[in-house]
């Protein structure tokens, strides 16, 4: 029979890195009473991995356990970095409703949407967040309007549009309806998610079913499967059998040792859970995300999130240089194997592979920032190798090659826009818009290669001054694009379109593909080929567009065109040679005619 636990909610915590999620989810555990009044508090208490500290960074989802007057808020902290998305939709699978938090500084960010996306797809009720209001310009009133388009931008339905606003600052523990008037603690938080969040339901009297959706790590219980009760009700000692929707040859029988449900930040042993708690299992081998456990007489999976693929390789290995063994305490093959291998247990999105030598190991993740998390924490741990650079992995489609995609937002103040636009166009980035964001600083979004990306975050760096903001978030596969140029190549061509002169390098290698090279400045009003992008043009699907507020600066000594200008037929003539010229008329190759199309 369906009933409705009035006693629980289910919550995930959704937001932009350093939105002040985890700070948001400390202050609900302080006032939830979970503290005594000695305990040692840290500062973050959430993130407890050394890393995630200093990095600042949540890696792994998190679960935690409020109480609320007489109802049990079960929270989950998802982790803030597109490169563990498939994450943010696993934890997501779990809860009843979100609490979207922005900081009322910065507004939106790339994954705010990202994480709104999903959670609307999931058509799960929304409560707005808007935090930091403590921050000196804060601007609560024009976040949350833009919190209001962005929700219009995802087709949110009428329901979701109504979502409640509280504003906070969780540093300050104090939350509050009206934006104008803060409180003096988070209860406006508390309850309005008891009102907002509905309650889980489902069938008390079924056979059990627990779908795992993350997986723990314990020194002493070992691995950890966490998950939602579905149906029915769990107990300990229990027979149960573990089946997976996606690996119909898992029929495996097994034990319930022991169950928890959490409570604070703690695992608390518990006999038995109902239809709509969240619990973690303990005692079963082998364990995976994706899981099902339940009833042995009634062995039914349920069906679940596919997890991404990895985008990005890197082949670990043990150190050969002559000054190998001094700063690690774990320098074989064998303990390097290990480690790799038992990271398995806890991040589904990594693969690790063996190779041709028994020294080396190839290592498949979500992008490089996933990578470098994990070669940092095992560095930190003890271990001494040495890593590759990184290689993208391909998708081989019936026989034709496609390359994973991300799209890459980024912030900097103007100045440094067109070295950025310049140097993400010769890794063949696509820009797909650009607006002005607050405080002189124009917001970029292109459409890049993911390959086009390694490397890039330290030069971006470099190059902005330390004054940019980059984010990526993975968007699927696209048809390979071909090498990316280190260099110009080709000659110079130029085109008269009747109402300005465009010119590029033609590729002459990628036959009706004409680059704009760097040091090619496209002015606002220039008439270039509707999918021109700073970088590269496909002048095979051109068609006359004209593109406004696009910029793009920079040199390039090989076309020694500097400052960047549009010429005229007679002014590029005096760069190249006029056997170079490709000159595009009406009487001109194919090259014309799709421009004229
Ligand atoms: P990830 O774990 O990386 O996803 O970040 P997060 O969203 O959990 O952010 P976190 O709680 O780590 O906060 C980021 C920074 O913002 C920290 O330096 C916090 O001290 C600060 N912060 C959080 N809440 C507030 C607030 O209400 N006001 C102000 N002024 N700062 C805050």
């Amino acid at each position: 029979m369906e009933q409705v636990r009035n006693d629980v909610r289910n919550i995930a915590i959704i937001a932009h890195v350093d939105h002040g999620k985890t700070t948001l989810v400390d202050q609900l555990l302080r006032q939830s009473g979970t503290f005594r009044e000695n305990q040692v508090i840290q500062e973050r208490v959430m993130d407890s991995n050394d890393l995630e500290r200093e990095r600042g960074i949540t890696i792994l989802s998190k679960n935690t356990a409020v109480r609320y007057k007489d109802t049990k808020i079960n929270i989950i902290d998802t982790p803030g970095h597109a490169d563990f998305g498939g994450e943010v939709e696993r934890v997501l699978k779990m809860v009843n409703g979100v609490v979207l938090v922005v900081d009322a500084f910065e507004g939106p960010m790339p994954q705010t949407k990202f994480v709104l996306k999903k959670a609307l797809e999931l058509e799960l009720p929304v409560i707005s967040c808007i935090n930091k209001v403590d921050r000196p310009g804060a601007r609560p009133e024009k976040v949350m309007d833009e919190v209001l388009d962005l929700f219009i931008e995802l087709d949110a339905d009428e329901e979701q549009l109504e979502c409640p606003f509280v504003y906070a600052s969780a540093k300050n523990g104090i939350a509050s309806l009206d934006m104008h008037k803060l409180g003096d603690n988070m209860e406006p938080l508390f309850e309005t998610i008891l009102e907002h969040i509905p309650a889980p339901k489902g069938n008390f009297d079924g056979p059990f079913q627990v779908l795992i959706s993350t997986i723990d790590y314990d020194n002493y219980i070992g691995r950890i499967g966490v998950g939602k009760v579905e149906r029915g009700s769990i107990k300990t000692n229990q027979e149960a059998i573990m089946v997976n929707e996606q690996n119909p040859e898992l029929h495996k029988k097994v034990k319930i040792t022991k169950l928890y449900e959490f409570e604070g930040l703690n695992r608390m042993e518990v006999d038995q859970a109902e239809v709509g708690s969240i619990v973690a299992i303990a005692g079963i081998e082998g364990i995976h995300i994706g899981d099902t456990v339940c009833n042995a007489e009634h062995p039914e999976a349920l069906p679940f999130v596919k997890i991404s693929q990895p985008t990005i390789a890197m082949t670990f290995s043990v150190n050969d240089s002559p000054f190998a063994g001094q700063e690690g305490k774990f320098v074989t093959s064998r303990q390097l194997r290990d480690r790799l291998f038992r990271e398995l247990q806890t991040d589904v999105s990594i693969k690790i592979e063996e190779t041709d030598s028994p020294d080396a190991f190839k290592v498949s993740g979500r992008g490089e920032l996933h990578l470098s998390i994990l070669i940092e924490t095992m560095r930190r741990e003890g271990y001494e190798f040495q890593v590759s650079k990184p290689e993208v992995l391909f998708e081989i489609i019936d026989g034709k090659k496609n390359e994973p995609m991300e799209i890459v937002t980024i912030d900097v103040p103007e100045e440094f826009m067109g070295t950025v636009i310049e140097k993400l166009g010769k890794r063949k980035a696509e820009l797909i818009n650009m607006t002005q964001s607050k405080g002189g600083y124009s917001r970029l979004e292109f459409s890049i290669p993911a390959r086009g990306l390694i490397g890039y975050a330290s030069e971006f760096m470099t190059d902005t001054k330390g004054n940019g903001i980059l984010n990526t978030i993975f968007d699927g596969y696209a048809p390979y694009k071909g090498e990316i140029p280190t260099r110009s190549q080709g000659s110079l061509i130029a085109y008269e379109t009747g109402e300005s002169i465009a010119y590029g390098l033609f590729n002459a290698q990628e036959r009706g593909t004409l680059f704009i090279g760097a040091g090619v400045k496209v002015y606002e009003g220039m008439i270039v080929g509707e999918n021109a992008r700073l970088g590269d043009i496909e002048v095979n699907v051109c068609k006359r567009k004209q593109l406004t507020n696009v910029r793009a600066s920079g040199s390039d000594d090989a076309l020694k065109l500097s400052p960047p200008k549009v010429l005229s037929l007679e002014q590029a003539l005096e760069f190249i040679e006029e056997d170079e010229l490709v000159e595009i008329t009406p009487e001109n190759t194919r090259i014309r005619k799709k421009i004229l199309d």
